[in-house]
């Protein structure tokens, strides 16, 4: 029986437009690791969909004016339109709003229950008079019960990267409306995820994952508590039994991956064809996920899933890749440093967009599409090496040989040689494939295409075409190179796949390549005699004009100059009352703080975190660490050599486990942060 690969691409939220940072991680090294699976002859399933429920959700539909309905509508359409554009072969691209999600859902809920797993709590909450209903922590605003900033959010400051209970607050009111909130007592249920600590250590030490994915996951094991998996809000999936509650994102969300599996076999007329795949101890259970998604496929789906009565498939390769910025930023719609990919897409093909994702899959460590990089593997790589190659063969080929595919002729050295290498570098896309390693296999790739054209070069086949005793041996080239040509065309069609097409349609064939078998297509030699339709130039250059007008639109949205724009995607401004200035202090006061210039002389991201920048500061007379939240106003790039004003002589305080010996001042209007503008006096000067 063929072995049964059950893929999923982490459901990315229907809440804004995805971009390549998205594409890189969850979504492209999935894709083509599923073509590859199709490729050696496994029974592969590749599941996707929309995650469609949460706060994040409602949050925004409401700051834009829509119902949550509308909203995910809205982009689940975009989204889906993008992997079809990019010729993702999802065999199922589902979304967590569908109907039968709900039925799955609850009895997820039900096995875990019944087991007594599930337990009530009543505990405060807040909630607002105005609006009647209880609010969630992003919808609320307050004091900071630590530094005493007000308009910190509600699960975490801004300013001094406190986190806290939203009841913590001070003066706590709604984001939307500014009503003040009470504390209010709330019941809600918690999965006693503490009850399968061990289950989880034992399963996960026999796995040989990646390293960083086996520490994250043991980190969290270590520290394993009860969770809530119950919000108080009407979007979601109800819980049965509690009016007025639904169940929390992440608890649906991954069994969005069943219940998508279960509409696929519905659709397919064949209802319960989905158990073939979750419940047969048989089936290889792949999650590609970014990194970021690590706890919810390693430590708490799983518990989820061991929790249940079914015999469900546990996961067994959790390839999490690290992010993907863009010219060393994170993307971001709202500060314009993004790309727009319609315009893309006028311009380029999905295949260059997928080999330089592909070339760059940030497997190891943080990557990022730069466009000098794109231009790069457009032109030397794709164009100059591999297109090149395939190319002058084919066209030669039709002078020299009438359009045909030659019989060979004895073999030298040299030409064993090659057929060596061909054979050895197949052999090594395959391990390459097979092990989630795409860099390498675009690696593999162009070593490939160079080796074809040093051969080309080397056998001089227009010099051997001069005279009629060479024949044999022209032949005997060109033969072999059109060999090579094919298993380019079978290396590359995970990852480029209509260009791969079209080289396989290059080469006489009628079938569709991705529906072969590698092993197959590997083995088989084009026969000779095949009639080789008219050679087509498969890529075109990228010119540096068009480079760098890309570089200028990042640079129009002001980001060339690297300072942070102050565009929020929704009118923030309007949303976020202004705050009424604080009670007067005497100059006694003010003159106690030491406001200093400090220059950035270092900075990193805080790991697991998204806002924390931990900083090394110049302020004259000494050098000192500061962690700040600014990271999703400002990239460690843009800070590096830049001047800041820093509060000098606060207290220390330990952040993330680093000691922080100062806090950087920064003006800000709801998630927005920007830096005052000092740059010329020296560091260490006094700010009063
Ligand atoms: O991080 C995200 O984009 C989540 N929507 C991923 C969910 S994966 C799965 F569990 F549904
Ligand atoms: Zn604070």
């Amino acid at each position: 029986m063929r072995q049964k690969v059950l893929i999923t691409s982490a459901l990315p939220y229907a809440n804004g437009p995805l971009h390549f940072g998205h594409i890189a991680g969850a979504y492209l090294p999935g894709d083509c690791y599923a073509r590859f699976q199709r490729l050696i002859g496994h029974d592969v399933l590749y599941i996707c969909g929309s995650d469609e429920h949460g706060v994040a959700i409602t949050l925004s539909a409401d700051l834009a004016g829509k119902t949550p309905k509308e909203h995910v509508d809205h982009f689940h359409a975009i989204n889906q339109a993008l992997f079809e554009k990019l010729s993702f072969s999802f065999d199922y691209y589902g979304r967590t709003t569908w109907k039968g999600h709900i039925a799955t859902t609850q009895s997820f809920f039900h096995a875990l229950n019944q087991k007594g797993l599930i337990v009530a709590k009543t505990e405060m909450h807040l909630y607002s008079e105005v609006e009647k209903k209880f609010l969630a922590d992003r919808y609320v605003v307050g004091t900071c019960p630590k530094c005493g900033f007000d308009g910190a959010r509600g699960d975490e400051c801004q300013q001094c990267a406190a986190s806290y209970e939203a009841t913590d607050l001070q003066n706590p009111r709604s984001k939307l409306s500014g009503a003040p909130l009470v504390k209010k007592p709330s019941e809600h249920l918690y999965l006693r995820f503490d009850l399968f600590k061990e289950a989880l250590k034992k399963w996960i030490e026999k796995k040989q994952w990646k390293e960083n994915v086996v520490r994250f996951a043991m980190s969290y094991i270590d520290d394993l508590k009860m969770r809530a998996i119950t919000r108080d809000s009407d979007w979601g999936i109800p819980v049965p039994g509690y009016p007025g509650k639904v169940f929390y994102v992440w608890f649906d969300a991954p069994i969005g991956y069943v219940s998508i599996t279960q509409e696929w076999a519905e659709k397919n007329g064949h209802k319960d064809k989905w158990k073939d795949y979750w419940l047969s101890p048989d089936t290889k259970l792949v999650h590609f996920i970014g990194k970021d998604n690590i706890p919810f496929h390693a430590v708490f789906f799983p518990a989820m899933l061991m929790g249940q009565d079914l015999p469900y498939k546990l996961p067994d390769e959790i390839p999490a890749n690290e992010f993907f910025m863009l010219e060393g930023r994170q993307f971001s719609k709202s500060d314009g440093w993004t790309i727009d990919l319609e315009e893309f897409f006028t311009k380029y093909t999905p295949d260059q967009a997928r080999y330089a994702i592909a070339a760059n899959a940030p497997e190891t460590a943080d990557a990022e599409f730069s466009w000098k990089d794109f231009q790069l593997r457009c032109n030397s790589e794709l164009l100059g090496k591999f297109g090149n190659f395939v190319n002058r063969v084919l066209v030669f080929a039709k002078q020299h040989c009438g359009g045909r595919v030659p019989q060979r002729d004895s073999l030298h050295d040299v030409d064993l040689r090659f057929e060596q290498e061909i054979a050895r570098l197949l052999g090594e896309a395959q391990e390459a494939y097979s092990t989630f390693h795409l860099r390498k296999a675009t690696q593999i790739l162009m070593e490939l295409a160079q080796t074809g054209n040093v051969y080309f070069d080397t056998k001089k086949p227009w010099a051997l075409a001069k005279r009629e005793e060479t024949r044999g041996e022209l032949n005997t080239t060109i033969s072999l190179c059109i060999q090579c040509i094919k298993a380019l065309a079978l290396i590359a069609s995970p990852i480029i796949p209509t260009t791969a097409q079209k080289i396989w349609t290059l080469l006489g064939q009628k079938t569709d390549l991705a529906h072969q078998n590698w092993k197959e297509v590997a083995r088989r030699e084009i026969q000779a005699g095949e009639v080789l339709p008219p050679p087509e130039i498969l890529f075109r250059k990228v010119e540096d004009a068009e480079i760098e007008e890309q570089m200028v639109k990042l640079g129009k949205a002001g980001v060339l100059q690297r300072e942070p724009i102050v565009k929020p995607e929704y009118p923030l401004e309007a949303q976020t009352p202004l705050e009424p200035v604080k009670g007067e202090i005497l100059f006694d006061q003010f003159d106690k703080i030491d406001l200093r210039v400090a220059l950035v002389v270092e900075a990193q991201r805080v790991a697991k975190s998204k806002k924390l920048l931990k900083l090394l500061v110049d302020i004259g007379h000494e050098k000192r660490t500061i962690v700040s939240g600014i990271a999703l106003s400002y990239s460690p790039e843009q800070l590096i050599g830049k001047k800041v004003v820093i509060v000098a002589n606060l207290a220390p305080a330990t952040i993330m486990g680093i000691e922080s010996r100062g806090m950087i001042l920064a003006g800000h209007d709801g998630s927005l942060l920007e830096l005052p503008h000092i740059q010329s006096i020296r560091q260490g000067s006094v700010i009063s």
